[in-house]
């Protein structure tokens, strides 16, 4: 399909069958998103390519895709089916917070080492597009997925009586590095939270996902998750100055609570000093902590060990 077509099609679709038919709709699905993603339209009129991303938008939030979209406070997020996942925001009024994380992880890219950047998600594009039917404005941030990632409620859910402090370390020391990252960065990620803590089990990997609510470090975070206003430490509650500890405590947080009542005597104590009420008296160097974090690993369980991890226990 050619993308002047494919545009047209969009444009004049007034319900879904007349979007993607009746015949073969995932087939129609991916002519549709072929001829309108950014990357095939080369060096296009702006004005083209701005209609195309329109359309793309339009065609992927209608798209209902068997495979699981995520549906979140700020956005929803449409898999691509090729790797790349679109995050649309859901409310015009949270296009900034769309822009806020697109800058992050600009920012992060720009200066952050190479090795450590597949600790976040890769960001392809950021562009705002026009529902053609509501005239509506969003901000679309295009990222890069990779398969087999599920988040720390994940853990949670298959681990309810405590995840074992060896799967958790492996966890721990990952999530480290992605803060080490982006604080080096110049980047707080402002909301550490089990859901945007990823893991991929068999590899250990971890992404550290949604960067909606960043700031710089001695900014203010943007917003609280709602739901969720317990698990921050009280600098963000009180709209006072945040900082790399911020994010610490809340890392922190997540691997106690993943642990529960299995945390050992000397990694609650490890933790207890990563806690503290004052951001001031916190840790604020990932990197840093992350050789504490080995030393009381190393007094724990010895030279470290590759641990298989699964989520079917
Ligand atoms: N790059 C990514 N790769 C894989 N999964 C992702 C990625 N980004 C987000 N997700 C998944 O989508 C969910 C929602 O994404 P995100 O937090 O960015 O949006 P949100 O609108 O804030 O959603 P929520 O309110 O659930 O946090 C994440 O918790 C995660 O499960
Ligand atoms: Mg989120």
């Amino acid at each position: 399909m050619r993308t002047d077509e494919a545009i047209r099609l969009v444009t004049a679709a007034r319900t879904d069958a007349d979007l993607f038919g009746t015949q073969e709709p995932a087939r129609r699905y991916r002519e549709l998103v072929g001829a309108l993603h950014p990357d095939r339209l080369g060096a296009a009129d702006p004005l083209v390519r701005a209609a195309a991303a329109d359309a793309l938008v339009t065609v992927t939030t209608r798209w209902r895709t068997p495979a699981p979209t995520y549906a979140g406070d700020v956005a929803d997020l449409h898999d691509h089916g090729d790797g790349r996942l679109l995050k649309v925001a859901r409310h015009p009024g949270d296009n900034d917070l769309m822009a806020r994380e697109a800058r992050a992880l600009r920012r992060i890219a720009e200066h952050g080492d190479a090795r450590h950047l597949a600790y976040v998600p890769r960001l392809v594009d950021s562009y705002p597009a026009r529902d053609p039917s509501s005239g509506v404005q969003r901000q679309v941030n295009e990222l890069v997925t990779v398969p087999g990632l599920h988040s720390l409620d994940d853990v949670r859910r298959a681990y309810p009586d405590g995840l074992d402090p060896r799967d958790a370390a492996w966890m721990w020391r990952r999530l480290l590095v992605a803060l080490g990252l982006a604080h080096r960065a110049g980047v707080v990620h402002g909301a550490v939270l089990p859901r945007h803590v990823l893991v991929e089990p068999d590899a250990h990997g971890v992404v550290l996902v949604d960067w909606c609510f960043s700031a710089e470090p001695g900014g203010l975070v943007p917003a609280l998750v709602p739901g969720h206003e317990d698990w921050y430490p009280p600098e963000v509650a009180a709209k006072r100055q945040c900082g790399p500890g911020t994010d610490i405590a809340m890392a922190t947080r997540c691997m106690t609570w993943l642990m529960g009542d299995r945390t050992p005597r000397e990694l609650r104590a490890f933790a207890d000093g990563c806690q503290g009420t004052a951001l001031a008296i916190r840790p604020d160097d990932a990197w840093r902590l992350l050789r504490e974090l080995d030393e009381v690993l190393h007094r724990l369980y010895g030279p470290r060990t590759f641990r298989p991890f699964t989520l079917n226990p």
